[in-house]
């Protein structure tokens, strides 16, 4: 059962020059893929991954005319594949894309505004001890244990999905991959907060003008079981 609650979607979490959109599969079951898109999902994709690629696909495309993007009449661009599996904008675009459990949103900027922005979706209580001892830095994990029991796996969840974010916004920019030790995320207040700041740095070189100890901003949702991320990076 999806705890998302109705009526209670993600609002843009991004400042106002990002084109943001959220869907739900229900709101949206006659959501349509591109031929060429459908070209790249293949036969063999399941109807699980067909489901959430078309979520994906179809809010990157009212992201991006949210943004502006495009002339009025002009049909809307295929939104292809780069290198792994990485969406491939218009030219002139930076974003990204996150789906789960059948809800996807997607966020679009000019990249002469951002260098990247990154979005993740996650799903509550799925954060095992094991998994955190991955995902969290030692100082991650020291705060983590400061917390009350009950506040714990939402903090988990936050944490592992604003380093989601962080890769989406700068892998495609600078082709560095990032281990989930590579990025320090501190909260501004309660993991468990209906919406919150967030603070990032890197703890490795992504690049001369991306240095470890660069830092960068974003925000955190919460939704019923559901936690949502965003990060922006503007060029150094
Ligand atoms: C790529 C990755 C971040 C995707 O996150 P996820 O939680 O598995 O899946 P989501 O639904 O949120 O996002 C999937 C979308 O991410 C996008 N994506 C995939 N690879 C990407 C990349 N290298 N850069 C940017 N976006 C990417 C795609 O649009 C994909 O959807 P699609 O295949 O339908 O087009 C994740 O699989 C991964 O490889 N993480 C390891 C690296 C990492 O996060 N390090 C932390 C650094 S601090």
């Amino acid at each position: 059962m999806n705890a998302a609650p109705r009526g209670q979607d993600f609002p843009s979490l991004f400042p106002l020059n990002v084109g943001f959109a959220w869907c739900d599969q229900s709101e949206d079951p006659g959501a349509r893929l591109l031929p060429e898109e459908n070209a790249l999902l293949g036969l063999t994709a399941s109807a699980k991954r067909r489901r959430d690629f078309t979520l994906g696909r179809c809010c990157a495309r009212t992201a991006l005319a949210r943004l502006g993007h495009g002339e009025p009449g002009q049909a809307p661009p295929p939104i292809l594949r780069g290198e792994g599996r990485k969406p491939r904008w218009p030219p002139g675009i930076v974003g990204a894309i996150t789906h789960t459990g059948g809800f996807a949103a997607a966020a679009v900027a000019a990249d002469g505004d951002y260098l990247g922005i990154g979005l993740d979706l996650e799903r509550l209580g799925r954060r095992t001890q094991r998994l955190s001892r991955k995902i969290l830095r030692p100082e991650e994990r020291l705060e983590l244990e400061a917390l009350p029991a009950e506040k714990r796996d939402t903090q988990a969840t936050v944490i592992f999905s604003a380093k989601e974010s962080i890769y989406k916004a700068l892998n495609p920019a600078t082709g560095v991959y990032l281990g989930f030790q590579d990025a320090r995320i501190a909260l501004s207040g309660p993991p468990d907060a209906a919406e919150g700041a967030l603070n990032w740095r890197l703890c490795k070189s992504c690049g001369p003008a991306l240095p470890a100890g660069f830092t960068g901003e974003g925000r955190y949702a919460r939704r019923g079981d559901f936690v949502l991320t965003a990060v922006w990076v503007t060029h150094p």
